[in-house]
């Protein structure tokens, strides 16, 4: 194993990311682990210098107080107690603070600045191997950031002992599904099982207009697909997820409730008994992308904008139909397309287009002409919890209008949505 590494075990603190990234900042490896951590996956664990104990608010569970368990005590490695009635505490913030945890780390534990992305993919490819040993994993492949950084570090570590799937649902941008079998198939020679399952969503939403449920309905027939394409492959053992750190944070750990579900934590049936191998889940979103350009993915993957994984079920507004969701797929590529060429690509953080369901009169070819109008959207925000619209320039928005209204069949209108969040949301649906 090439990294040092701190574990950081969870006492109670809600300051556990940011610690793990102040330590990965001094190029020491950390990963974060639950206050009762066994003796044996103490053991199992590559490397480990040193623990820091982090306490915080909370600290009690079900009216008693955690504490790690006697094998961490007892293990020898050097222990830095935070937030610690007695012991070292952590100053709030500044100089000081910076020297606690250097001090321990570098003098205590003698841990060494080797945290990279080589060392950090040499090293879970080693223990991948160990785990899946000749067995075979299954992985659903999205095309998503997450999903394709996962499955290139797993065919790195044991190539054809993975199958992807990837579940084409008629709601993916226009070239993604090609885009995935051409880096995953062809360039990186992956087993990849492509489902042409476009049919059978579309089928399935016909007619519902509610949001809601056409999520539900994407999320369930997902599921139900990917695990009619599992009980057709023989011998699977473990299922490979894209699931990383904040993921695992939202759903909660021993010490703080859940935010939400989340897909990747938990959602398939238990019958299908799969172990999971998640190489991932110590990662945050921009180590994944690291990880991911280190791989060699293309940009256009590694740092593609956010993707509501309902897809352009929720952009084509109401009840969807074929030729409304081809109008909004074929718009959002002419957006797309405009934006690369003028520089906003990597600065504007969302931007997509929806298609509303209903129709206005406009001009065509001299004759009246009912046609639906498309809505552009382009925001910026850091946590997708507030947002603002991007200036886009007036002429480059007369230039797309121009594009879509001419090249995208059916739509006689563009309009620019102005709204900030609050009180639009991101999606219009
Ligand atoms: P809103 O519309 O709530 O969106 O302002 C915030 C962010 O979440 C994305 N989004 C979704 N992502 N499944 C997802 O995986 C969904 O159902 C979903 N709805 C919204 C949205 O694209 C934005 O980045």
């Amino acid at each position: 194993m090439k990294q040092d590494m701190i574990l950081i075990l969870d006492l109670g603190s809600e300051e556990n990311p940011r610690l793990a990234r102040e330590v990965r900042a001094m190029g020491v490896y950390t990963e974060i682990h639950p206050h009762d951590l066994s003796q044996q996956a103490l053991r199992a664990l590559p490397n480990v210098k040193g623990i820091i104990l982090n306490g915080g608010p909370n600290r009690v569970v079900d009216g008693a107080a955690i504490d790690a368990s006697a094998a961490v005590y007892s293990s020898g490695l050097p222990i830095l107690a935070l937030d610690h009635k007695g012991q070292d505490t952590l100053p709030e913030s500044g100089e000081d603070r910076e020297r606690v945890l250097r001090g321990f780390v570098f003098d205590r534990c003698g841990a060494a600045a080797n945290w990279n992305m080589d060392n950090f993919i040499a090293d879970q490819i080693e223990l991948v191997r160990r785990q899946v040993g000749d067995k075979q994993v299954l992985l659903a492949l999205s095309g998503g950031v997450d999903s394709s950084v996962v499955a290139a570090l797993l065919i790195k570590a044991i190539g054809k002992q993975l199958t992807c799937v990837h579940v084409n649902h008629g709601l993916l941008r226009k070239g993604e599904p090609e885009q995935v079998v051409k880096v995953f198939r062809e360039e990186l020679g992956a087993n990849l099982v492509y489902v042409d399952a476009v049919d059978r969503f579309l089928d399935k939403l016909a007619g519902v207009a509610d949001p809601e449920q056409k999520r539900k309905i994407i999320g369930a027939e997902f599921i139900r697909v990917f695990e009619e394409e599992a009980r057709k492959l023989q011998g699977i053992a473990f299922l490979g997820q894209g699931t990383i750190y904040p993921d695992i944070i939202e759903s909660g750990t021993k010490t703080v409730k859940a935010v939400k579900s989340h897909h990747n934590v938990g959602g398939l049936p238990e019958d299908l008994n799969f172990e999971l191998v998640e190489p991932l889940k110590m990662l945050f979103k921009d180590e994944v992308r690291q990880c991911g350009a280190a791989l060699g993915l293309p940009d256009s993957m590694v740092y593609r904008q956010p993707f509501p994984g309902p897809g352009l079920g929720v952009r084509c507004l109401g009840a969807i139909t074929r030729d409304r969701l081809e109008a909004v797929r074929e718009s959002d590529a002419i957006l797309r397309e405009e934006f690369a060429r003028n520089g906003l690509e990597g600065k504007v953080w969302q931007y997509f287009t929806a298609i509303p369901d209903l129709k206005s009169v406009g001009v065509r070819e001299g004759r009246r002409a009912d046609e639906w109008p498309v809505i552009l959207r382009a925001v910026n925000t850091v946590d997708a919890m507030t947002a603002t619209v991007e200036d886009v320039p007036f002429a480059l928005l007369q230039h797309i209008t121009a594009r879509i209204t001419s090249e995208v069949k059916g739509v006689n209108r563009v309009l620019y949505d102005l709204t900030p969040k609050p009180t639009g949301t991101i999606e219009w649906e």
